[in-house]
């Protein structure tokens, strides 16, 4: 069975062919980080010209790489939520001409069940095997960051355990990069300038990092290094700025690898998962697996390609539901909210 992945929720317009294996035949990703840059953020109305020009060629290409004909597939799966509504509306029209045209069937895909899939996927022939359900799994990227119990691949089985209150960990990183003049976007730079960084040289408090409750809160470790920036400037010295960068990234990490082993074993399961951009961190990977191993659990980390936003994700999460009969109409739309459950905050408390 192949499926094509379309995915263009927010700065990257992707293509991908994947086989019920998690083989990934072919994942084409353009990304716009050059043309949001000079802005510092991604611009919602560009991205959908951008997405509008770059859709036709990314599936083509992605066709070709996996050199499959259209007969050759077995539906098509496309993003159609959450994220910029006029970005993704781009991908979901391309979808639904694309399966008229074809006589294929289509499914619409949530991408952040596509994030928590992600760690199926396979690349190459190295690489650990992939999970089994259930299993307890952070979601960080740029516009969310959850702890879920996964007990199966659909939307239906992912139950919220806790959530950022605020900002996004992917937002704390882009936000704190700007702020030290790094650019965007920021995981990736703080990332590496981290790795030349002493991680205790700034004390950084995390308001809930302490608190039993899964919730987090990202904004003021921001406006603590805002409030540096105001009073000392950025570093001038490039050790200070990387000792900055690690110390950052130590007070981030440190409370999302705890929640999640903790989540886990509060539940009783012996599996974690990350999932999202900012699993792409390699601080995160490092705490995320010792921690795990400390408690006698396994820690599944997705490849860093899978990481990121990209269609592989999208066509596996698509297969799933495809295999399992499921089909959407040509009523599909584009929409902002996600279709995980979300546990109200007010029901969850602070324990
Ligand atoms: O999943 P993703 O590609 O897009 C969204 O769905 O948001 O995540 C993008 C986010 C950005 O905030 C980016 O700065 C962050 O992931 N990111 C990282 C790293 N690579 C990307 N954060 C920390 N470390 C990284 N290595
Ligand atoms: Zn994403």
């Amino acid at each position: 069975m192949l499926v094509l992945g379309i995915e263009s929720s927010c700065d990257e317009t992707g293509a991908a062919v994947v086989d019920a294996s998690g083989r990934v035949l072919a994942d084409v990703v353009q990304s716009q980080v050059s043309l949001h840059a000079p802005y510092g953020g991604v611009i919602p109305e560009l991205a959908s010209r951008d997405h509008l020009k770059n859709a036709g060629p990314v599936v083509r290409e992605a066709l070709a790489r996996a050199n499959v004909s259209w007969d050759a597939l077995s539906g098509i799966a496309v993003t159609n939520r959450p994220g910029l509504v006029g970005a993704l509306l781009v991908g979901v029209q391309a979808a639904k001409g694309l399966a008229w045209s074809r006589g294929l069937p289509l499914v619409g895909v949530d991408h952040l069940v596509g994030h928590l899939l992600a760690v199926f996927l396979r690349r190459s022939e190295e690489g650990a095997p992939p999970p089994s359900f259930p299993f307890v799994a952070l979601l960080a990227s740029g516009g969310h960051t959850a702890i879920y119990r996964v007990d199966g691949p659909r939307a239906a089985d992912v139950r919220e355990l806790g959530a950022t209150r605020d900002d996004a960990a992917g937002e704390a990183f882009d936000k704190v990069a700007k702020l030290l003049g790094l650019g965007y976007p920021g995981g990736p730079v703080v990332d590496r300038m981290a790795q030349k960084g002493n991680p205790a040289a700034v004390s950084f408090t995390l308001p809930m990092g302490h608190t039993r409750s899964f919730d987090m809160s990202f904004s003021g470790i921001k406006t603590q290094v805002a409030a540096r920036v105001r009073e000392h400037g950025v570093p001038a010295n490039e050790q200070e700025l990387a000792d900055l960068c690690a110390s950052f990234q130590s007070a981030v990490t440190s409370v999302l690898a705890k929640k999640l082993v903790t989540a886990a074993a509060q539940e009783g399961v012996s599996t974690v998962v990350i999932g999202g951009g900012v699993a792409a961190n390699r601080e995160l990977r490092r705490r995320v697996t010792e921690l795990a191993t400390e408690r006698g659990m396994r820690a599944v980390l997705p490849e860093l390609a899978s990481c990121t936003d990209n269609a592989a994700m999208i066509a596996y999460a698509g297969l799933v539901r495809l295999r399992a009969g499921e089909r959407d109409g040509w009523d599909l739309v584009a929409t902002s909210a996600t279709s995980l459950p979300r546990t109200t905050r007010k029901g969850r408390g602070v324990r």
